[in-house]
């Protein structure tokens, strides 16, 4: 069954019809969720999710264009939930200069912070990182990312930076970009990336795959992407379903 690794069910985009879909994931197929935490309001709102749900898990962090609502009282608070059972990881947190807001400095201080949490608390970090690859590679070199390990969400760079992030041993999260007819170097790094390094999501609800480009995602649309993957690697989307699915249990440390 398929493992969704990056989801945002608390968007309001899902407010009309939260429950009735989220109840109708198992029947089609999907066994686990990571619903992602991008801002503190959105890391309570994904507790509350995965303690309702038991299929959902938590990543709790904050997103790089958020993280001047930071200050050290509230980034306490955000610790103390890392104890929480069902927290696995701690994003989503990294460097996002296509926004550039706010400013460089900022994001970097906290992309730190947030790193070197993740090692306080030994959980895997969730990096979101656009247009920004030399300078979140070389934050997480300095800050020793791979011991604690993790992904990079939404992989979106070359497959020579594929070749940096693998060596840090970490994990690319690939989904419907990978299926638009231009994202031609996605395609060429997915084809790189060693099968048991990807994990499927989705970013939901952003991103969806062809034939939904445009629309509302879901986690109903991976069959989409494990095809195109499958596609490109010459396996069946079965086996891109089975082993991705063994990743993300490793990688979140889910039995
Ligand atoms: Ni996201």
């Amino acid at each position: 069954m398929i493992f969704e690794t990056h989801a945002h069910y608390d968007d309001e985009a899902f407010d009309q019809d939260r429950e009735t879909l989220l109840e109708s994931l198992k029947e089609n197929g999907i066994e686990y969720v990571i619903n992602v935490g991008a801002s503190l309001q959105s890391t309570k709102n994904t507790i509350r999710l995965m303690e309702k749900y038991p299929f959902i898990y938590g990543a709790l962090g904050v997103h790089p264009s958020e993280t001047e609502e930071l200050n050290e009282e509230n980034f306490l608070w955000l610790k103390e939930q890392y104890f929480l059972k069902k927290a696995v990881a701690v994003g989503e947190i990294g460097l996002d200069y296509y926004w550039d807001e706010p400013d460089r400095q900022t994001q970097q201080k906290w992309f730190r912070r947030q790193l070197q949490m993740a090692k306080e608390v030994r959980l895997p970090v969730v990096i979101h990182s656009r247009e920004a690859a030399k300078d979140t590679l070389d934050i997480m070199k300095e800050e020793k990312a791979e011991e604690t390990g993790g992904e990079i969400h939404c992989f979106s760079y070359t497959k020579e930076m594929a070749r940096e992030f693998l060596n840090m041993d970490f994990y690319f999260g690939i989904g419907g970009v990978v299926t638009f007819q231009n994202a031609k170097k996605l395609k060429e790094a997915v084809e790189y990336i060693p099968l048991d390094k990807i994990l499927l999501e989705t970013d939901s609800p952003y991103l969806a795959p062809v034939p939904f480009r445009g629309k509302r995602n879901s986690s109903l649309n991976i069959p989409y992407v494990a095809e195109e993957i499958a596609r490109i690697k010459g396996i069946s989307k079965e086996q891109v379903i089975e082993v991705t699915n063994c990743n993300a249990r490793k990688l979140f440390s889910i039995p």
